[in-house]
């Protein structure tokens, strides 16, 4: 047990609102105008997203990855396709992503379909990885068991012989998901735990936007 009152550990929060005439009809101008805030407020990683996955069974998983890329399309990230994540979204391609960028009391929730990007889409974000973390994907097959650490560090020297100091190909197991949005919500910390939230669905005509109750 935590030696922490957990009961007792709580905030108000009362930096700011949000309104139906304050946002963009459209989500994803919304997000970029959050997010752009978010790093002018300093927020570390603000990029790092809970990414919640679920098997074909709907047995939840959830972890953090970093997002890559946003517009029209949707969120993307990257992975090892044969990761934990990789699997279930090869068997259930829907997805959640839960940003939190506490230092400004908001939250953004995202749900939506799944899909792989494309190979060139991969190889050309896969390019601008430092040497290290492009090496770093051929030498882990993410999510799978090891038998040591020492393991990995013997993997990484043969590898590192392997490519000496020349290119990294994008390993065929490596690449990017991306997450098409059904939904989008923005949440605002309030005063009293009354916070605003405001979601958009995607509908026929375009987006719908409803505030939702705290
Ligand atoms: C801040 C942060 C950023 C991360 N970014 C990524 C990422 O972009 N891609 C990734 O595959 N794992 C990332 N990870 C590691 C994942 O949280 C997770 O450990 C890994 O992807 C294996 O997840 P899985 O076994 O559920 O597939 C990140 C972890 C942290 C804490």
């Amino acid at each position: 047990m935590t030696n922490f009152d957990l009961a007792a550990l709580r905030k108000d929060y009362a930096l700011a609102s949000l309104s139906e005439t304050d946002v963009d009809a459209d989500p994803i101008r919304q997000f970029d105008r959050w997010f752009a805030e978010a790093v002018t407020a300093q927020v570390v990683e603000p990029n790092a997203m809970t990414l919640a996955t679920a098997t074909r069974d709907g047995v939840p998983s959830a972890r953090i990855v970093l997002l890559k890329g946003v517009d029209q399309q949707g969120f993307v990230f990257f992975t090892d396709y044969r990761s934990r994540k990789g699997a279930e979204l090869s068997e259930n391609p829907l997805a959640a992503l839960t940003f939190l960028w506490k230092e400004i009391e908001r939250q953004v929730r995202i749900s939506g379909a799944v899909s792989r990007v494309s190979a060139a889409e991969s190889e050309s974000y896969f390019q601008t990885r430092p040497l290290g973390s492009r090496l770093g994907a051929w030498v882990s097959h993410q999510s799978a068991v090891i038998p040591s650490r020492e393991d990995l560090e013997q993997r990484l020297h043969a590898v590192t012989e392997r490519f000496g100091g020349g290119d990294v190909p994008l390993p065929a197991h490596w690449g990017g998901f991306r997450v098409v949005p059904d939904e989008i919500e923005f949440w605002q910390g309030r005063t009293n735990r009354l916070h605003d939230r405001l979601r958009y669905r995607r509908a026929e005509s375009g987006w719908q936007l409803e505030r939702l109750s705290p």
